[in-house]
């Protein structure tokens, strides 16, 4: 099995930035992942972004939960409210386009299974828009993804549905253990490893344990990654378990 790279940088957002930058191929397409970390890279990438010469560029998605754009919970509401006033071709995941749409992504609390139901058709459409309109958009330089402690990247969690889908690039997902909550509109495997360039980012040391599965071991989700150009960018604490 080839092992992925990897770097343990001390200055993580600042290093993220730079690795973003070096592999935007102008004009090129940048998504992101949501969580957490995101949230410390997105000020550093949005400097990196602005000094970037290159032709524009659009940035979007590499999942999200199906909730409203105003929703905590959104992925796209912290990337679009950290890279706020910056020049780009917006391309989110979840746009309304009707009022049913917004009462289902309101019901996400709902047990109803029609509702379930619905939610799940919802997703699926979205899912199916997603691929049409990445599709279009053209080269796919740059692919941020977060890394679960389950193993998870994307919404690509362990013994969901997602991880045998070949077939599509962008699809329904969620979590059968239900540690990460929510319908899920995800990238698949198979789209992920079409970009030119992937970089994991994981910081802190509750991902210790996961990032050195990651980098020797196997049988995670995050394993079904192409490890050519696919580097793990890992702070000191993330790094514990790695021998250098
Ligand atoms: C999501 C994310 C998810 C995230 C990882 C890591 O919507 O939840 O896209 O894949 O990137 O769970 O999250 P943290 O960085 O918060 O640990």
């Amino acid at each position: 099995m080839a092992q992925f790279q990897y770097e343990i940088a001390d200055d993580v957002p600042d290093r993220f930035g730079t690795h973003v930058i070096e592999h935007l191929s102008d004009g090129g397409l940048l998504l992101l992942s949501g969580g957490h970390t995101i949230l410390e890279l997105l000020a550093p990438l949005r400097s990196s972004l602005a000094e970037y010469s290159g032709q524009p560029f659009a940035i979007g998605q590499v999942d999200e939960r199906l909730v409203p754009s105003d929703d905590d919970r959104s992925n796209w509401m912290h990337i679009s409210t950290g890279l706020d006033a910056l020049d780009y071709l917006q391309l989110p995941m979840i746009t309304c386009h009707t009022p049913t749409e917004k009462q289902l992504l309101a019901d996400c609390e709902t047990p109803d299974s029609g509702v379930l139901e619905a939610r799940t058709a919802l997703a699926n459409g979205y899912a199916k828009r997603y691929e049409f309109l990445l599709a279009e958009y053209q080269p796919w330089s740059v692919v941020h993804l977060g890394l679960g402690t389950d193993g998870h990247t994307a919404s690509l969690f362990p013994d969901s549905l997602a991880l045998s889908n070949r077939s599509s690039l962008v699809t329904y997902n969620r979590d059968p253990s239900n540690a990460n909550p929510l319908e899920r509109i995800t990238l698949t495997f198979p789209a992920l490893n079409r970009f030119q360039f992937r970089i994991v980012v994981a910081t802190g040391p509750d991902k210790a344990a996961v990032v050195e599965r990651a980098i020797h071991g196997d049988g995670l989700p995050i394993h079904s990654l192409d490890p050519t150009n696919t580097l793990f960018l890992v702070d000191r604490d993330a790094a514990q378990g790695l021998t250098s």
